[in-house]
């Protein structure tokens, strides 16, 4: 029987650009005959998605808003994440828990220590294997961001937000070097190419 796969992560700003490299991510370990299953958080389900709709629209409690980012986080799991790894594929996942310490936490003020309560009741035995942060000033993200599109509820706090979902991602990288490999998302889209390789292979062999 196959082994159970494995569960890699993306994070970082609005703007940072990890979301181009996630599909490109996991081309690279279907190239290595590797079943992939790329997905995203809030989202991933069809009642994750409508969850992502309220959460990115409609204003609400800093609280719900963490419980429902876990909400869509528990369905995301039982539908797409536990029965992917279990079967032996590999998961690739455009944002999870580190998103909600990272904003809800360290952006909003949530309690940290209620976030850990979530997170060991909704994935008591599933935490990412690897995490890839693409780290950026948020005045560069947030200039990236500006004349891409209509900005939601995150994309649009003001920067003293995003300067402090940026120091809690630092910090939690700082904290689990073993999981957490920081790029740089200044670099252009080739030189980070050729940084995410080499994560890559020295993660997969
Ligand atoms: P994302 O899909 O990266 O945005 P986009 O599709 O616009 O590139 O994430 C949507 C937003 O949700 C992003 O601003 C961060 C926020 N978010 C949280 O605040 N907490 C969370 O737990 C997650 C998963 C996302």
């Amino acid at each position: 029987m196959m082994g159970r796969g494995r569960f890699i992560t993306f994070e970082g700003l609005d703007g940072a650009g990890k979301s181009t490299h996630v599909e490109a991510t996991a081309e690279r370990l279907r190239a290595q005959g590797r079943e992939v299953v790329v997905t995203r958080e809030p989202g991933g389900t069809a009642l994750g998605e409508k969850l992502r709709e309220l959460l990115l629209g409609e204003p609400m409690h800093l609280e719900t808003e963490t419980l429902l980012m876990f909400a869509a986080r528990r369905e995301h799991l039982a539908q797409v994440i536990e029965p992917a790894l279990a079967r032996g594929a590999w998961v690739v996942c455009d944002r999870f828990t580190d998103a909600t310490r990272a904003y809800q936490g360290g952006g909003r003020g949530v309690d940290a220590e209620k976030i850990e309560v979530l997170a060991r009741w909704v994935h008591p035995h599933t935490q990412p294997d690897l995490t890839v942060l693409f780290d950026l000033p948020p005045t560069a993200a947030m200039a990236r961001l500006a004349n891409a599109r209509t900005l939601d509820r995150f994309e649009s706090e003001k920067a003293e937000f995003h300067r402090r979902v940026r120091e809690s991602y630092l910090a939690l990288a700082a904290r689990d070097p073993g999981r957490f490999r920081v790029i740089d998302a200044g670099l252009n889209v080739r030189e980070i190419e050729k940084l995410l390789d080499n994560i890559l292979v020295s993660y997969c062999f």
